[in-house]
């Protein structure tokens, strides 16, 4: 079946529902999403969205924070965008319906690693869950875009979809749309449109141990790297510090905003240990704090550390994180105002991802991208704590005057574009492959391409994805596809995208360590690592 729309969303959190609202005045819009709408990592976010919205802060001291952090690669104009125009944006979110906390009568501003002043905006400490719902009941309210929940977005549609186009120069690639697995109808659909608007968000599943929900499977990047678009930074991937210790899969987050409230960490026999690697102590950027952790553990062979808030007033505690506490509580059994929380890091953002511009174009024609799959710039190696909600809302709304004048452009009827052939695929009977080959990848990235990376262990890391990565093509081509098969032959790319691109990168710099170049080199790394 063929659908045809102005505009193509594909995700729906925060970069997919905000761009689709905006975009709904230009034309018809189609918002695709894997699963059930809410289903999204926008909607776990704790802490909340960094943004200038106090006299005592300022935009200089924000920008300050973000370079730092990116460590020499932020790019400069992208992260003064971000931060300058994100209060407005922020202004936007709460005049269509998100209700952040406030604290006398304005908004309560929380503290985060590597900020320099309070500038955190929440909903008490389930900030993604409150912007989702705010921005799905504004969305409801538009008459000309429709929601498709569990539709997957399998390939993006270029002239390699085309029969009259053969061999086609980089720079003339376009993108008229994607084919789309319906999971319900078990079908694949081509979805058409003018502009196609990739928000699939982030790769934690790429990694065994994560925050990330299942959803987060690396797809927008995969699609993008093999419809021929420019990836960049993909070895920076941001281990979060403090995720509870074996709480299952996903790890269950504990805030970074429960260290800005007073939160210290400590060795398993009470010893403070973060005074010994940064200044800031519990506070420091997540590169540092997890690496710290992960240092400690391994020096002393231990399975966690540990977060203590005992020290500070109980009813505050539950007060200001009324969801870790009660989670805590209830599904753990742990009482945080009680006893300290046994935490490790786990993968949590992936920094890089598809290159775009700062309006939001990537380098095919006709798609464009934002959110946790875009690359921008802003984070470099490093991100800021609670920047990707805000680098999430303030790109995409970039990008609305940018395609909808490239859909205006585009005045000649789409080319005739072939409907899925999966005939000659059978169901094969090694389904059972699909899952074991997820859990080795997991596996496989999590002990060689984790926190601390070495050659030699990249390269074990990527002979094993290859072969990995080759079995699960063929299956692929021999069978009709399913959403874990989608997902799977994703996380797989991903995978081999992360290690390429670690290897290619013969230093250490913020989300990149290695023992075999310990030290950051600029003289020929001060710059983006893209692959295409
Ligand atoms: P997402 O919100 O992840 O949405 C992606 C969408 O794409 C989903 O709807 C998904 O179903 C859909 N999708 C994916 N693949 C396909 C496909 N093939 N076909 C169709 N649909 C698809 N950042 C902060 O700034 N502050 C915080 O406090 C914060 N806390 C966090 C806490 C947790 C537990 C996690 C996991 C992340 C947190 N982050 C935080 C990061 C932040 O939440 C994400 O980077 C951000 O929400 C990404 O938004 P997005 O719209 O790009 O993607
Ligand atoms: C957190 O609440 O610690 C997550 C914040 C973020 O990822 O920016």
């Amino acid at each position: 079946m063929i659908h045809r729309f102005d505009i193509l969303v594909i995700g729906s959190g925060i970069a997919g529902l905000s761009y689709a609202l905006k975009m709904s005045q230009y034309g018809s819009v189609a918002v695709i999403t894997k699963k059930d709408k809410a289903e999204s990592n926008t909607n776990y976010a704790q802490g909340g969205v960094a943004a200038v919205m106090s006299i005592v802060d300022s935009f200089d001291l924000h920008v300050r924070d973000t370079l730092a952090t990116g460590q020499g690669i932020s790019h400069r104009d992208a992260v003064e965008i971000m931060v300058r125009e994100g209060p407005v944006r922020l202004r936007e979110l709460i005049s269509v319906g998100a209700r952040f906390t406030q604290k006398d009568g304005s908004l309560d501003l929380g503290r985060e690693g590597g900020h320099s002043a309070n500038r955190i905006v929440h909903a008490d400490d389930l900030t993604g869950r409150e912007i989702e719902r705010a921005l799905l009941d504004a969305v409801a309210e538009r008459g000309n875009v429709r929601i498709f929940e569990n539709h997957v977005a399998v390939e993006l549609i270029t002239q390699h979809h085309v029969s009259r186009f053969r061999e086609i120069p980089r720079d003339e690639l376009q993108c008229w749309g994607a084919y789309v697995f319906n999971t319900r109808e078990q079908r694949v659909d081509a979805f058409l449109a003018r502009a196609v608007m990739l928000c699939t968000g982030g790769a934690g599943q790429v990694y065994l141990h994560t925050t990330n929900p299942l959803i987060a499977t690396g797809d927008g990047v995969a699609m993008a790297y093999r419809a021929g678009a420019r990836i960049a930074n993909m070895e920076f991937i941001q281990f979060h510090p403090t995720t509870l210790f074996d709480s299952g899969s996903p790890s269950f987050l504990i805030s970074e905003a429960v260290r800005g409230f007073g939160g210290i960490l400590k060795l398993q026999n009470g010893q403070e240990f973060m005074d010994h690697y940064d200044a800031r102590k519990s506070l420091a950027p997540r590169d540092i704090v997890a690496y710290a952790i992960d240092a400690e553990l391994k020096k002393r062979g231990e399975e966690y550390v540990l977060l203590d808030l005992r020290h500070l007033p109980a009813d505050e505690v539950r007060g200001h994180f009324p969801h870790i506490y009660s989670t805590c509580l209830n599904r753990y059994k742990i009482d945080i105002t009680a006893e300290p929380i046994p935490v490790v890091p786990a993968a949590h953002y992936s920094c890089g991802g598809v290159m775009v511009d700062v309006d939001g174009r990537t380098s095919v024609k006709g798609l464009f991208a934002a959110g946790e799959v875009s690359m921008t710039g802003v984070h470099g190696a490093n991100r800021l704590a609670s920047n990707s909600l805000l680098e999430a809302l303030v790109f995409s709304e970039r990008a609305v005057p940018v395609s909808a004048e490239f859909c205006r452009l585009q005045e000649s009827p789409l080319p005739p574009v072939q409907e899925w052939d999966d005939s000659g695929t059978l169901n094969a009977e090694e389904w059972i492959l699909v899952s074991h080959n997820r859990r080795e990848i997991q596996q496989v990235m999590w002990d060689y391409v984790g926190i601390v990376r070495s050659t030699l262990r990249l390269q074990r890391a990527a002979r094993r994805v290859e072969l990995v990565r080759n079995e699960v093509e063929d299956f692929y081509k021999r069978t009709k596809v399913t959403d874990a098969l989608i997902e799977l032959r994703n996380i797989a790319l991903c995978a081999d995208l992360i290690i390429r691109s670690a290897m290619d990168r013969k230093e250490s710099r913020g989300l990149h360590r290695t023992t075999d170049y310990r030290q950051q080199d600029d003289s020929r790394f001060l710059k983006d690592t893209i692959l295409s």
